[in-house]
């Protein structure tokens, strides 16, 4: 069964045939499929587990239980052997999120269809999707469209699955944040002159947590240089969007009173997340692209 790990090597047909299945799915197409799966979520989630467990249960999947805090990975297991007993016990997929980059490398021996949640500062593929899948929504393309990503670039897995996936789809993308997140990519830390020729502005959430020192990290300043303000919202192209893939630090990269604002997307962006995952559940399970 296809695996999904990665935007890196999903060709564009591919992807243009989820989104395709996902905008189906949206105008109330109906799709059933037999069998269990398990969502092996090592990391904490709201949106990228709930959203799963909601297209699962409206595909019609059995849905097993699964609490990382009373399993076997407490006594030691591998995740090798969490993922091969699923499998032995007759599960057909498993959609994991994991802190170890690149984590699927070890899963390689397994029969059993991977989807990747989110690996470390990886890849996040159905976020990436569920992005593609609102732009696409919004523009009716993505050729040609400028997208700004801002924030916390170097340890955003979000940022890497869609600079690559909308590159490829012929996107133009610029990168906005403070010099040491800059990672691999070619950044300024000049948002003002970028905000008012952009098509969407996609802010990142500041990833504390992968932070070695985040003790001198100043809120309001952040917020000030390069967080999504109401004045730089004024100064946006008419038709321009905003997206974030949530969870939000109100305040810090984005103004609290943005994050419903006309522009903003966010809230649709997390329910295209599930017609999104039941094409990718469907494309894995079924082999359907
Ligand atoms: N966007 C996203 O991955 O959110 P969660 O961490 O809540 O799943």
């Amino acid at each position: 069964m296809p695996n999904l790990l990665t935007m890196n090597n999903l060709e564009n047909d591919k992807i243009m045939n989820l989104l395709k299945r996902a905008e189906q799915f949206e105008k109330g197409e109906k799709a059933s499929l037999d069998g269990a799966v398990v969502n092996l979520f090592f990391e904490p989630s709201t949106r990228t587990k709930m959203s799963f467990e909601m297209a699962e249960h409206r595909l019609g999947l059995s849905v097993l239980p699964f609490e990382t805090a009373f399993s076997s990975i407490l006594k030691g297991e591998t995740l090798y052997d969490t993922v091969k007993t699923m499998e032995a016990i007759g599960v057909k997929a498993v959609i994991i999120r994991h802190e170890e980059e690149e984590y699927y490398q070890q899963l390689a021996g397994c029969k059993v269809a991977v989807i990747n949640g989110g690996d470390g500062s990886g890849q996040h593929p159905t976020q990436s999707l569920l992005d593609l899948y609102t732009i696409h929504q919004e523009f009716g393309r993505i050729d040609g469209i400028h997208v700004t990503i801002v924030g916390d670039i170097a340890h955003s897995r979000v940022a890497k699955s869609n600079a690559a996936a909308l590159k490829q789809l012929g996107a133009k993308v610029s990168f906005v944040c403070p010099e040491e997140w800059s990672g691999d990519y070619d950044t300024t830390d000049d948002l003002d002159a970028l905000i008012g020729e952009t098509d969407v502005v996609m802010m990142l959430r500041v990833q504390h947590e992968r932070h070695a020192v985040s003790a001198l990290f100043s809120k309001e300043r952040y917020h000030k240089e390069f967080g999504l303000t109401e004045a730089r919202e004024r100064k946006m192209k008419k038709g321009a969007i905003i997206m974030h893939p949530a969870p939000i630090n109100r305040g810090v990269e984005i103004a609290d009173s943005l994050v419903e604002c006309k522009r903003s997307r966010i809230f649709k962006q997390m329910e295209n997340g599930v017609f999104v995952r039941m094409a990718v559940l469907e494309y894995a399970m079924k082999g359907r692209e």
